[in-house]
């Protein structure tokens, strides 16, 4: 890694939120939130919205055991009796959102998020989904897809989450390194990963994403080479690549390592730029925050033809303006407003018993918050800054503005500015400049690092 480059992350790796929603959660008024104008919301969005489609993420908190990095709201349990009961639940939510709805909806998307999907065992997947499935009208070109743990995702799995529509999958890897695996409480054979990507191959997913991270305890340069290696081998069409977050004070779990045995900053630094030139070289392409895809794929089309999307899924080809978040922790965004579930496992079955929806927080758009949601949006996605008011916006920032100008992060175009090549590392600063809440969230212990 160059001077420059070594200096140039030095300067931008800050706490940064990753923006898969504005405002950030930590920034969403909470006391002006009211659950009747958000649900009035919901509706408005829906009569607006249906005809596009709906996206859906079910959010499956289980898993069986604790990977000490995780930074996603999990629940560990080895008892899977909890899988039926739980299933009942998010169909329970489901139905009272179809009460809420004037018409049958139409839905584009599923996305099965955790936790771990494949906790469930197929037969309770299939339920969920068949059961979802005959409340919709499911629109033309629907994409269903499941994030799944290699070490306990089955040919079964796969097989009928396919028979009932699912296409995309995404498994988790982090690091091949027994060393760096055994510490993160994680021990994953690649023989393991390379079969179930066999099968989803075979079984006709068209598009399979494998998740990496830099930045775990005990990680080096020959680690993330040798790990990046290996996904070559089996060419998934698209690979996440993210930093490490480091959270402890919200994430317990992490403390089970010491921090001396994280990687320093600088070989944190540089084990990003490893993998990146790496991903590169072996013909991926970046897209956004943390992704790359091989050319063919949609999301690079989506990409080139400016119809990428941001959304708490992360990066999608459908613009979709009205998604519904069922299950613990979920987040639903109706474009009027955000809503958060409840996030313990105890809460959330709770509401549902009671027979009310499990929203214990949100957030009501402003008109504001919707002109700077585009801008960020813009940025993310097509790396632009182009329109009026961003350009307005961005005058209000001129040395901010400057200062990523002279860094070689931005350049400036006949219309506005663009991201370049060396500023894709660095598109959370970039959307940063767009947040007014940026830099005076309470304490500093809100966001991880921005690399
Ligand atoms: C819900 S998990 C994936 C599905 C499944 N539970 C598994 O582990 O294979 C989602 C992804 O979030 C990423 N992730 C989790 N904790 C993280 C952290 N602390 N920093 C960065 N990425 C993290 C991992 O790459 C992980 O694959
Ligand atoms: S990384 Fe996946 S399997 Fe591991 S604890 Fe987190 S959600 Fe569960």
């Amino acid at each position: 890694m160059s001077k420059f480059e070594e200096d140039l992350i030095a300067k931008y790796d800050k706490p940064v939120p990753r923006y898969t929603s504005y405002p950030t959660v930590p920034d969403w008024n909470l006391e002006a939130f009211e659950k009747e104008e958000y649900l009035e919301g919901l509706s408005k969005s829906f009569a607006v919205n249906n005809d596009e489609g709906l996206s859906l993420y079910i959010h499956l908190p289980y898993c069986e055991s604790l990977c000490t990095y995780c930074g996603c709201n999990t629940h560990i349990s080895v008892n899977h009796q909890v899988e039926y009961p739980y299933i009942q639940a998010l169909l329970k939510e489901w139905r009272m959102y179809l009460k809420l709805f004037k018409q049958r909806p139409k839905l584009k998307e599923i996305h099965l998020g955790g936790g771990t999907p494949t906790f469930f065992s197929a037969d309770n997947l299939r339920y969920l989904i068949e059961e979802i499935k005959t409340s919709v009208e499911l629109l033309p070109g629907y994409e269903f897809s499941f994030e799944g743990h290699p070490n306990n995702t089955t040919y079964e799995h796969l097989k009928v989450l396919k028979e009932v529509g699912f296409s995309r999958v995404s498994f988790g890897i982090q690091d091949f390194d027994i060393k760096v695996q055994k510490a993160i409480n994680r021990v994953q054979p690649f023989d393991q990963v390379e079969k179930v990507t066999h099968w989803a191959r075979a079984l006709g997913y068209h598009s399979i994403n494998f998740d990496l991270i830099y930045g775990l305890p005990f990680q080096k340069e020959s680690s993330i080479k040798d790990t990046i290696e290996k996904v070559n081998t089996l060419r998934p069409d698209r690979i996440a690549f993210y930093s490490y977050a480091h959270v402890p004070w919200k994430r317990p779990g992490q403390r089970a390592y010491d921090e001396a045995d994280l990687p320093d900053p600088s070989l944190k630094r540089k084990l990003n730029v490893i993998g990146q030139n790496l991903l590169r070289d072996n013909g991926y392409l970046p897209i956004g925050m943390d992704h790359f895809a091989l050319p063919e794929d949609n999301l690079v089309k989506a990409f080139e033809e400016g119809r990428l999307h941001r959304n708490f899924m992360g990066y999608t080809t459908s613009n979709g303006q009205l998604l519904i978040g069922l299950g613990v922790s979920s987040i639903s965004d109706t474009s009027y407003g955000y809503a958060q579930n409840a996030k313990s496992v105890k809460g959330y079955l709770m509401h549902i018993e009671r027979g009310e929806l499990p929203i214990v927080k949100g957030h009501t758009m402003s008109d504001n918050d919707r002109k700077i949601k585009r801008e960020l949006l813009a940025v993310a996605c097509e790396q632009k800054i182009q329109t009026k008011e961003a350009l307005k916006l961005y005058s209000e920032q001129r040395e901010r503005l400057e200062d990523l100008v002279s860094d070689g992060l931005l350049e400036k175009t006949a219309d506005g500015f663009e991201v370049t090549l060396t500023g894709t590392q660095f598109l959370r600063n970039i959307c940063a400049l767009f947040d007014p809440n940026f830099g005076k969230q309470k304490g500093s212990k809100v966001f991880s690092q921005s690399v």
